[in-house]
Parts: C-alpha cells; structure tokens; sequence
C-alpha cells in the first residue's frame, strides 16, 4: 500500500510537466518559429528564454528537463505558468520572480533547492499553485510565503523539513491545501498552521513525529481532509483531533506501532470516511468508532485483524464500504455486519477466512461488491449464496477460489453442479456418551459433547433454565466442546442442553447431572460428618483438603464450644436463680458450617457462640 500510495503521488505530482509536454511539443516547433519571427520585430520586451518552450497563447513556459542551475533571467511579465521542474536549480535569491505579477502556477519541483530566501517569492500576488516537491529543503522560512495572497496549493512533498516552525504559513489565508508528504519531520511547533484558516487538505508524513500534533492542528476548523503517514506512535491518544469538527476524510496510513486507538481518540470529529492502513491494530476499535455515525467508507486493510466480531459495528448504520485487505481475518463472526443496511462493498480480499457466511450480513441484497479472493475457503454449503449471486456480484480482482493449496474456481462450475460440489453434512452428536453423571458436592464434572459434521459444528451448551454458558463462570463451556461444572452445588443438578450447530442444521443431546450433596440437615454425628468428607482422589482438580488438619481444627472447634456451651448453662442456671423463674427447657437449633469455615478455628466458634446465646434471648 505505502509504495502504491507514494506512487500515486508522484504521478500526480509529475502530472503537470508531463501534461504540458504532451500538449505543448507538436505545437511548439510552429510557436517557437513565431516566437523567434517575432523577436526580430520587439527585441525590448523579455523573450521566451531560449532552455524553455513558450506558448504566447497561453502565456506558458515550460523549462522543465533544460538542465538549468538557476531561475532563467528576464521571464516575459505576461506568464501565467511557469514550469522549472527537473532541473538543476539550487537557489531562490530575494524576489526571484519579482516581475511575474501575473503568475499563477509555478512549479519548482524534482530540482536541488537547499536554500530559499525569506523574499523569494515576493511579487507573485497572483500566484495560484506553488509547487516545490522533492528538493533539499530542510527549513521552511518563517514569512517565505508573504506575499502570496492568492495561494491555493503548496506542495513541499518530499524534501529534508525537519520541523515547521511558528507562523510559516501565517499569511495564507486563501490555501486550501497543503502537501508536506515524505519529509523527516521531527517537530510542529504549535502555531506552525496559525492562519491557515481556510486550509481543507493537510497531508503531513512524520517518520520522525512520535506523536500527533494535536496543538498545531486546534488552527485548521476548516480541514475536510487530513492525512497522516508514518507517525510513530503505538497509540492514538484520547482527544488527539479535537477541533476538526468539519473534519471528513482522515487517512491514518504506515504507523508501523500503531496498536491502539484510545476510546476517545476520535472524538470530536464526524467523518464519512477513515481509512487506517498499514498499521499494527490487531483488532477493528469498535469503541472508538462507535460515534462516527455518518460514515460510508472504513479502510482497515494491511492490519493484522483476527477477527470481526458480530453486532459490533451496528451504530455504522450509514457504512456502504468496509475494506479489510490483506490482514490476518481467519473468523468473520455471526450478524458482524448487523446494523450495516447499505453495505454494498465487502472487501476480505487476502485473508485467512475459511469462509463468508451469508449470516454476517443484515441485508446480503444491498451487496453489490465482494473481494474474498486469495483466501484458503472451504468449499461447502455456505458458500453457496455467493454461488446464487455471482452474476450480480462484482469479484474485483478476482473470484473467490477454494482451496488452501490448490486453488479452484467453483464459479466455474454450472448451477447444477456446484449445488453437488458445495455440500455440507449436518451435525450429529455422538451417541455413546452417559446422559447421566453423578457429582459429589464440591467436586468438578466434566459433561462430553462430540459432534462431528462437515463444517465441524460449533457446540454450545444450555443450563437447566435454558440459558446459554459461556467459557466463564464456574459452569463453563470448554473449547473442545465439553462443558465443566465446578465445585458443584446441589443447586447445580438438572438437565443440561447441548447443541452442536452447522450450516447444514443442529442436533441436540441433553444430559442430567445429579449432585450428591453433603449430608446438609443431619443430626451433627461425629461419624457421618467424617463420612461427608471429600475423601481427595489424587486426580482432582479443585483445591483439597487435608483431612488430618480439618479433623484437628473441628475438633478444636468442637471443643471450644462445648466449652461455651457449659459456661453459658451455668451462667443461664446463675441468672434464672437470680431471677427465681427456672426455665427448664431450651430449644437448641444448630445448623452445621461446612468443613472450610470450621477450618478457621477461632472464626467459626466465634459466630457459632453468638448465634447459640441469640436463640436463648
Ligand atoms: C528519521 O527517521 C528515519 C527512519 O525512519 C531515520 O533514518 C532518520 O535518520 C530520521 N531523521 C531524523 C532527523 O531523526
Ligand atoms: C481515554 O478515555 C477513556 C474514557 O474516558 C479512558 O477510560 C482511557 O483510560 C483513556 N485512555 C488514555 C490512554 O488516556
Ligand atoms: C506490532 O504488534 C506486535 C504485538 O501485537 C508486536 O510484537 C510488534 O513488535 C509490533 N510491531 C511494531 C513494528 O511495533
Ligand atoms: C455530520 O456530517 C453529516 C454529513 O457528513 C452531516 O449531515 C451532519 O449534520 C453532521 N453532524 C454534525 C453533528 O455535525
Ligand atoms: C479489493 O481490494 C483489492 C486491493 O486493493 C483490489 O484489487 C480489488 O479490486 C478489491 N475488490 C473489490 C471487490 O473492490
Ligand atoms: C476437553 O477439555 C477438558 C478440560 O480442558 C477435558 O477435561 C475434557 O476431557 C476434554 N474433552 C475432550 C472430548 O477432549
Ligand atoms: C435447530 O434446527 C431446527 C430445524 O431443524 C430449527 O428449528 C432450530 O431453530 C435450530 N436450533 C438452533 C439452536 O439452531
């Protein structure tokens, strides 16, 4: 992407010479015949010079490829355009183009200029387009531009400018936009764009920036269009482009680092269209886009994406295009595309993805343009509604092909055919498996689920109520399929759901687990609360317990109540013989703790004791 893009600003920026070259060359054999006919006759005025090729009609010079060292003396005033690109020039002494007040397009670029002087370009009131890309520059200086009302375009692309100092451009008012690609710019001072009050496209390259120049860009409200290539910078701030509310196309483009895009990072701006290519996100910022309502187009291509997740991107309800070229897209989830009613291009062009399902898309009828070539899918049934649909789908560079390794065009096939080729096999749930499992309280069950269909089916496990787990929890559902019910609670114990799911269809298969509870509401027997215990098998997996410290710590426990219990006798017997009304009988309720909370010793006698003389008031 980067070489495309520098190319397509070289192109353009060489655009202009090689046009008039084009144009002018048949002409100029017959103009410069004139032009030399007429010399004899008005030898006052300042000719064409003689490295260049004047048009009188269009008052243009063009002295590109003349190998010139310097700006050409005595210009005719008349010029309008003036083309001194691909030279040899090194220097702009003060007010160089002094006479050319009626200049209004100057080109300078692909020449050694190292050194321009603060007065150069003083004169040239009319000039229009100013272009000095792929020079020497390494400073721009401070009122270099005075004296250039009328400036639309300047172009200092692909030069040395190393920072952009306060008010260079300060007198600007008219320039709608600034070229400042490929430089090695290390700082922008924050009044640098001071002025440039009606500047709508910035595009700046800071291979050398680490951060982005949010003070500097609090000048520009009246950016459409900003882009920024090779910033290093990991993260995009919060806040970082607040101020350009009229902000509409940004291009975040070769920040090799960058991973992150802050919640806030984009606040403040109302695009339709980002693009953030050629960095390192390894997710789409959902969070951080969610704002951007209006927005149509969404580049994320040449980032190492995994996955799009499903429903994520519905607040997009404008998008129309989303392009995730080359990433590392293995898994484009369920309804990812929900919301997205006007998605009429999806461009998963080399990926990783296994497959496109017609599921990931609200409306797969607004779709009108699909790049899923050079991707490992599989060919089976899901594939099938872009059979459907292949004479009313443009496949861009090329149509979907199946296969990891040999490649073959199912497209190629006829409808017939292809209905054969791309088959799926529903799920069916393997049979041997108990549909009854047994559980100690406080121990882990593991219930199977293997399912086997073409696609692999997903399996997802249901709870007694019918609600869907999750891998987290301590009921959860492992990846492999099988769902772990841990440390489990009587309350546990039901029937348990699996369901394993393909394109093709789904098989259900349920499962009881019944949980063998502690003895809960037995009398307290020494004897059958040891009995309770967890007896350890060495394969399990929970933390267990030390029998012979619990049973010294109960007994410890045990003990001390007794001991409270006896003290608290005598001293109910001592109280109702103070108050002379014996109460013979005494209700005593006592509920068990389990073993973890006897364990602790003082703790459990503690609360045990207060709740025992609470029952006696
Ligand atoms: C700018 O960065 C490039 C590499 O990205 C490095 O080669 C160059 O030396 C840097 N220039 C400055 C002035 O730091
Ligand atoms: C950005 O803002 C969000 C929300 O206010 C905050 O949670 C997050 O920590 C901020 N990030 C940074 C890098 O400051
Ligand atoms: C891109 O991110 C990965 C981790 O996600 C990191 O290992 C790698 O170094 C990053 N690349 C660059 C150029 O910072
Ligand atoms: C956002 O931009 C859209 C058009 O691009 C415009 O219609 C809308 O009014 C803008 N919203 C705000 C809050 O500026
Ligand atoms: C997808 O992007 C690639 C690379 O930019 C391009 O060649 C192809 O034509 C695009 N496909 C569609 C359908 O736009
Ligand atoms: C799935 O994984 C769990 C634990 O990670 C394991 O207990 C279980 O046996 C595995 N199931 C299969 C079918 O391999
Ligand atoms: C399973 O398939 C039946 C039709 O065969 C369908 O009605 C049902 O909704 C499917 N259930 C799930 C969870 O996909």
């Amino acid at each position: 992407m980067q070489s495309s893009e520098r190319k397509a600003i070289h192109t353009e920026a060489r655009q202009s010479p090689m046009q008039a070259d084009h144009h002018y060359t048949p002409r100029w054999g017959a103009l410069c015949m004139l032009a030399a006919g007429l010399a004899l006759t008005s030898q006052a005025l300042p000719s064409c010079p003689r490295a260049c090729r004047c048009g009188a009609a269009e008052s243009a010079a063009d002295c590109s490829y003349a190998r010139l060292v310097a700006v050409p003396e005595r210009l005719p005033p008349e010029l309008t355009r003036l083309n001194l690109s691909n030279n040899a020039i090194r220097t702009l002494a003060a007010e160089q183009f002094g006479a050319l007040t009626r200049l209004e397009d100057l080109d300078l670029s692909d020449n050694l200029l190292a050194y321009v002087d603060g007065d150069a370009f003083v004169g040239l009131r009319s000039l229009l387009d100013l272009r000095v890309a792929r020079n020497r520059l390494k400073v721009l200086p401070v009122g270099a531009f005075a004296g250039l009302p009328k400036l639309r375009l300047l172009d200092v692309s692909g030069n040395e400018i190393l920072g952009f100092l306060d008010f260079t451009f300060r007198e600007l008012a008219n320039l709608r936009v600034l070229k400042a690609l490929q430089n090695a710019v290390v700082f922008v001072s924050p009044q640098a764009f001071a002025g440039l009050t009606d500047l709508r496209q910035l595009h700046l390259d800071g291979c050398n920036l680490t951060s982005v120049p949010t003070e500097a860009f609090v000048h520009l409200g009246g950016l459409t269009g900003l882009s920024l290539h090779r910033l290093e910078s990991a993260v995009l701030p919060n806040y970082s482009l607040l101020g350009l509310a009229r902000l509409k196309e940004l291009i975040i483009a070769n920040w090799p680092r960058l991973e992150t895009l802050s919640v806030n990072s984009l606040v403040g701006l109302n695009l339709t269209s980002l693009v953030i290519r050629s960095c390192n996100l390894t997710s789409v910022p959902y969070a951080a886009l969610h704002h951007l309502v209006y927005l149509v187009h969404l580049d994320l291509s040449y980032n190492p994406i995994g996955y799009i997740q499903g429903n994520r991107l519905e607040d997009l309800l404008r998008l129309e295009e989303f392009h995730i070229v080359g990433g590392r897209l293995r898994l484009i989830e369920m309804g990812a595309f929900y919301g997205l009613l006007h998605l009429s291009l999806l461009n998963v062009s080399r990926n990783l993805l296994s497959t496109l399902e017609e599921r990931v898309f609200q409306s797969p009828t607004a779709l009108q343009r699909l790049g899923l070539d050079e991707n490992p899918l599989d060919c089976d049934c899901r594939l099938l509604w872009i059979a459907r649909r292949r004479s009313s789908l443009d496949f861009g560079r090329g149509p979907p092909t199946c296969g990891a390794v040999v490649r073959w065009d199912f497209l190629d096939y006829a409808a017939t055919e292809i209905v054969e080729l791309l088959t799926c096999r529903p799920p069916r749930i393997r049979p041997h498996q108990r549909d009854l499992v047994w559980v100690e309280q406080g121990h882990t069950a593991v219930l199977h689920c293997n399912a086997e269909g073409q696609p692999p089916p997903s399996v997802t496990w249901r709870n007694p109520e019918l609600r869907a787990l999750t891998d987290l929890g301590r009921i959860r559902a492992v990846g492999n399929g099988s769902l772990e019910v841990r440390y489990a609670q009587p309350q546990d114990g039901g029937l348990y759901r699996c369901v394993a799911s393909n394109a093709a269809g789904n098989d259900t298969r349920s499962v009881e687990v019944r949980v063998r509870a502690l003895s809960k509401s037995k009398p307290f027997r020494f004897k059958s609360w040891l009995v309770a215990l967890p007896s350890s098998p060495p394969d399990q997996q929970e933390p267990s317990f030390d029998v012979k410290t619990l049973m010294i710590a109960a007994s410890i426990g045990f003990l001390s109540f007794l001991s409270s219990v006896s003290v608290c006798f005598v001293a109910m017997f001592f109280w109702s013989k103070g108050k002379g009304q014996i109460k013979h009988t005494a209700n005593i309720a006592y509920v068990p703790r389990t073993a973890a909370t006897s364990s602790n010793g003082g703790a459990g006698n503690y609360v045990e004791t207060s709740r025992f003389t609470m029952k006696l008031m």
